[in-house]
Formats: structure tokens, sequence, C-alpha cells
């Protein structure tokens, strides 16, 4: 499994501890930037890392700035892609069971390490509950 992160400067120490909880996991990961907690501009990393998501090149996705709403809303715009804002446990396993998120995104100004790892955790191993689920999906792409 290769999963692909992005953030902003807000989101950058976490997703360093994030990419390393996956590395402990034995997940393989691909990070976007931003490579800093020098001010930047989230759209910078958000767009390169929805496309390559949208591609099919990596499993799934992981993102995070300081609300987590702005890296949210922009990877949003790509079609191919559900980022799910999740800043707890049970957001993000409905996020995988009901949506099947492709990019669990978390706000990493308002939760600490260990939440943010356990919320991983469950997004990694819930699996798509598909059904009713899947036919609502199929109806999200704007045509
Ligand atoms: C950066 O200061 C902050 O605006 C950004 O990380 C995010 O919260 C935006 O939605």
């Amino acid at each position: 499994m290769t999963i692909a992160l992005c953030s902003d400067h807000a989101g950058y120490e976490l997703k360093k501890k994030v990419i390393e909880h996956l590395h402990e996991r034995g997940i393989q990961t691909h990070d976007f930037g931003t490579y800093s907690e020098e001010s930047c501009d989230y759209p910078d990393f958000a767009h390169p890392c929805a496309i390559a998501v949208e591609s099919g090149k990596f499993d799934c996705g992981i993102a995070m700035c300081g609300t987590g709403n702005g890296i949210n809303i922009t990877l949003n715009k790509h079609q191919g892609i559900r980022a799910a804002l999740s800043w707890t446990e049970d957001i993000a396993r409905l996020a995988r069971e009901h949506n099947n998120a492709n990019i669990l995104v978390m706000p990493a100004r308002f939760i600490d390490e260990e939440t943010a790892l356990r919320i991983v955790d469950v997004y990694l191993d819930t699996p798509f509950e598909g059904g009713r689920h899947q036919r609502r999906i199929d109806k999200i792409p704007v045509i």
C-alpha cells in the first residue's frame, strides 16, 4: 500500500508524525509537501496530491492543514476525490463505511497527535460498506 500525503505549514509537524506512523505499519508514502513550517498556500500541495490519488497511482491520501477546511475544500474540487474532514475516530470510520473517502483530512491545530494517529488507524482499517452508500456515492459527481 502507498499513501499520498499533503499539508500546509500548519499541518507539517503532524504530517511528519503520521508518515513515521505509516512507515512503522509498513506502509509506503509519498509526501507532496509542504516540507517545512514556513508559511505557504495549501492549494499548491492539495492539487498535486488530489490529481495523484485520482489517477489511481496511490491507494488513498491523508491531508491536513490548521482547521482541515482549506485543504479539504481544495481536494474536493477534483471530481474523483472524496476527501473527508475527520476529527474523531467515529467520523473517520463513517468516512470509510459510508463515504468511501479516498482522502482522510485532519485539523492539525485542533487534535492532538495521539488522536490523529488513532484516526489514521481507524480510517485505514475500516472497509467500505457498499450497498446503498455506493448508490449515493455514484450520484456525487457533477455531470
Ligand atoms: C493557516 O494559517 C490556516 O489558514 C490553514 O492551515 C487552514 O486552517 C486553512 O483552512
